[in-house]
């Protein structure tokens, strides 16, 4: 039996195996390549693959999915000298088999058991194709919806942010690594990937020390506290220095101040591309940058692969840097039970029973509907009811060219299914299947979601002059927001505001349902339509979830985790803004403040924005004190009744400010919020706590404080619909 093998704990194991490990074969673990397969980056054709899997210099790879692949591949590892095994890792970003809403539609739902929820249904069918490992949680802060990526994430703000990285963290992990049904998570991208100047990807970032601290590192920060098993790095320069070669962000915060103990995988090639930044000459510098700053393992840039060992043989690279990539790399292998069985995660009944599972829809449905923000909901004149949730006796025009849609529907990042275009239901279906066949008098595209042409408008105006009301359904396609999908016109694409504007002219009352991987702006629908319905990307179980809310099955509930602005000019834009030092007093006020002459400063829909069917009152705010002592706490109360006549959930929402500060702070910062469900004419009393921790922040020596002095406590349903502020005072 081979040495490492015998009992011990796992940092045993480990040391024994390292002690027999060559400098090659050390190296190989720190290697990683895509598998042919499925590709999600430039991969490089590499024709000796197998023959270094049985040689031990391979220790990762990605793209390789389904029981047969990654038992023939770790077949060929087990014939290696030490038998390490292969660790497979894939971009499980929103669901595997079942896929669930974007990440940035699942965060519009705030609703973080059911996103925990969702990640571990993913890591249940990742893992039975013999996954062990996914590139998410994407916690990378967005404030700039032109960026494609903002899809991937869970959107602008830090705190909500930390949560939704730990909700998902847990779902992928479970409690502890190693339970065959879940797999590692990796927290990414490290660190600022969101802030890509003018939100075109891979661009460089430039920003203070304190807005990383305050802004983007949080969720990074929660998702170590939370056991992320891996970090991966990311492909932007900060500040000038890449990313990957940042030995501030990986050896002092990651590694050295957080004690991350988990391994850093680099982004796919960004080791190599310190070429293109200029801050290495050739493989070899940027081999030696990597590795120097902490980036444990090289996704397919194969600089480790051609240089370590030599770099390691001359002294340019102590052994003990390689030793510690190893060790923290082995440890995962370990932990996963790998070496016990290598095939544990390659078991062909498992991989059946996830193929079709009933379970599994039902909770992606669940997300679904949770995700949908309702927007606007205006009264129709005509019958003096809003105009959702549809009525039966009503006559519907759908128009648009997505009411048919269907592989649209799995958003950028997802796995594709050949069976998908079967086991999709179109818009149009679900919500023929809820309503009665008179209220649906029939279909128009109208014109395509990307092109000039308008020659549909004819036929969708047709329709329209017979109908009371049109549902109107436009949006992106899936494709244009996702990994380099930045766009610098987040409008609708093509002529649909133009398809809007022809079927307005009617008259007639329109509800618009708006699909998207990113906010977008719609400026026409957001002041014409009687109701709009944001409904992301959703996934399977998209056109049921969709049915359900437009018909009153679910009463809406969707919170926005982005800032909507009214034109592309006012990007960045967020809500936890500064005040400066002429701040404009309202959207009209122009001269001489900070604002824009030709637009208000105010966004179309705020942060935390979404509408019931319901209507809650807030009432009876109360401090139990308002003086806060040392470590001593504050309770906030209030009632919230539902007022109107359906059941409904309302988020809750905590902010604060801190008034004079040493920097200046935000206007607001949400610090908590709540998710209560009530029946009509139900109250409940809701308690917050204030303390310290909420009232602190990152001072300019970089230091978590909390300094005396007065605070708002802002309670409301959204950055900009603020029911109540009581003022506290923290004395030392
Ligand atoms: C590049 C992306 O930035 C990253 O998020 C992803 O995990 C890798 N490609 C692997 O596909």
């Amino acid at each position: 039996m081979l040495g490492w093998a015998q009992r011990g704990s796992i940092g045993q194991r480990v040391e024994q195996l390292l002690k027999q490990m060559t400098l090659v074969e050390k190296v190989g673990q720190l290697n990683q390549y895509s598998g042919d397969w499925s590709h999600t980056g430039p991969v490089t054709m590499d024709p000796e693959k197998k023959q270094q899997i049985r040689d031990g210099k391979l220790g990762s790879m990605l793209n390789v999915v389904g029981v047969k692949h990654t038992r023939e591949l770790q077949e060929l590892a087990m014939q290696s000298r030490l038998k390490i095994p292969l660790l497979f890792g894939q971009d499980v970003i929103h669901g595997f088999r079942t896929t669930f809403p974007l990440p940035l539609a699942e965060a519009a739902s705030w609703d973080l058991e059911a996103m925990e929820a969702g990640a571990r249904v993913a890591a249940k069918e990742a893992s039975a194709w013999g996954i062990h490992w996914t590139f998410a949680p994407m916690v990378d802060i967005a404030r700039d919806p032109r960026w494609g990526r903002v899809m991937e994430g869970a959107g602008e703000d830090p705190y909500l942010g930390s949560r939704i990285a730990e909700a998902r963290v847990r779902g992928f992990q479970g409690k502890q690594i190693g339970a065959v049904d879940r797999v590692l998570a990796c927290a990414k991208h490290f660190a600022a990937y969101g802030a890509a100047v003018g939100g075109r990807d891979y661009n460089s970032v430039d920003m203070s020390l304190q807005q990383l601290w305050e802004i983007y590192l949080p969720p990074f920060l929660a998702s170590v506290k939370a056991g992320v098993a891996t970090f991966m790095n990311s492909f932007n320069d900060l500040n000038g220095i890449p990313a990957t070669g940042n030995r501030y962000l990986q050896r002092d915060i990651l590694k050295g101040q957080w004690k991350f103990p988990g391994f850093v995988v680099s982004d796919w090639g960004s080791i190599g591309e310190m070429i293109n930044h200029g801050t290495a000459a050739n493989s070899q510098e940027a081999a030696l940058s990597a590795i120097l700053a902490g980036s444990d393992m090289d996704m397919e840039s194969r600089a480790y692969r051609d240089n370590l060992a030599q770099l390691v043989q001359e002294g340019k690279v102590p052994i003990r840097l390689v030793d510690d990539a190893v060790r923290r790399i082995l440890t995962k292998k370990f932990e996963l039970g790998l070496f016990d069985d290598p095939y544990r995660f390659s078991d062909s009944v498992r991989e059946a029973s996830v193929w079709d599972n009933a379970e599994h829809k039902a909770v992606a449905r669940d997300m679904a509907k949770k995700s949908i923000v309702l927007l606007k909901n205006d009264t129709i004149s005509s019958s003096s009811q809003p105009a959702l949730p549809l009525a039966t006796n009503v006559r519907y025009a759908l128009i648009g060219p997505h009411w048919r849609s269907v592989r649209d529907h799995l958003g950028f990042w997802s796995s594709d299914w050949p069976d998908d275009s079967i086991r999709i239901k179109t818009n149009e279906r679900a919500l023929m299947e809820r309503l009665p066949a008179s209220s649906i008098l029939g279909y128009a595209r109208g014109c395509a979601v990307d092109d000039s042409s308008t020659t549909g408008f004819a036929e969708a105006l047709e329709l329209a002059a017979q109908a009371d009301v049109i549902l109107l359904n436009l949006g992106e396609r899936r494709d244009m927001s996702g990994e380099a999908k930045s766009r610098s016109n987040i409008h609708l694409p093509g002529v649909q505001e133009a398809l809007f504007n022809a079927l307005h002219k009617t008259g007639k009352p329109i509800v618009v349902i708006l699909h998207a991987g990113r906010p977008m702006v719609f400026p026409s629908i957001a002041q014409h339509a009687h109701a709009i319905v944001y409904a992301w990307w959703l996934g399977l179980e998209a056109g049921p979830a969709l049915a359900d809310v437009l018909t009153g099955g679910y009463n809406p509930s969707g919170r926005l985790p982005m800032t909507f602005p009214r034109s592309e000019g006012q990007i960045p834009i967020y809500y936890n803004y500064l005040n400066t030092g002429r701040p404009a007093q309202s959207d009209d006020h122009v001269f001489y403040v900070s604002a824009y002459n030709d637009l208000p400063n105010s966004p179309q829909y705020a942060f935390g924005h979404g509408l019931s069917y319901t209507k809650f009152t807030y009432s009876n705010l109360r401090l139990l004190d308002t003086l806060m002592i040392g470590q001593g706490k504050i309770r906030v109360q209030l009632d919230l009744t539902n007022s109107g006549s359906m059941a409904g959930t309302e988020t809750i929402q905590l902010y604060i400010r801190d008034r004079v500060a040493s920097l200046s702070r935000p206007m607001k910062q949400l610090k908590d919020f709540q998710q209560v469900n009530l029946k009509p004419n139900e109250t409940k009393t809701i308690s917050f706590t204030v303390d310290r921790e909420k009232l602190s922040f990152y001072n300019e020596q970089l230091k978590w404080v909390a300094e005396p002095g007065d605070f708002d406590i802002m309670i409301g349903a959204s950055a900009r619909d603020i029911r109540f502020t009581k003022v506290i005072r923290l004395v030392r």
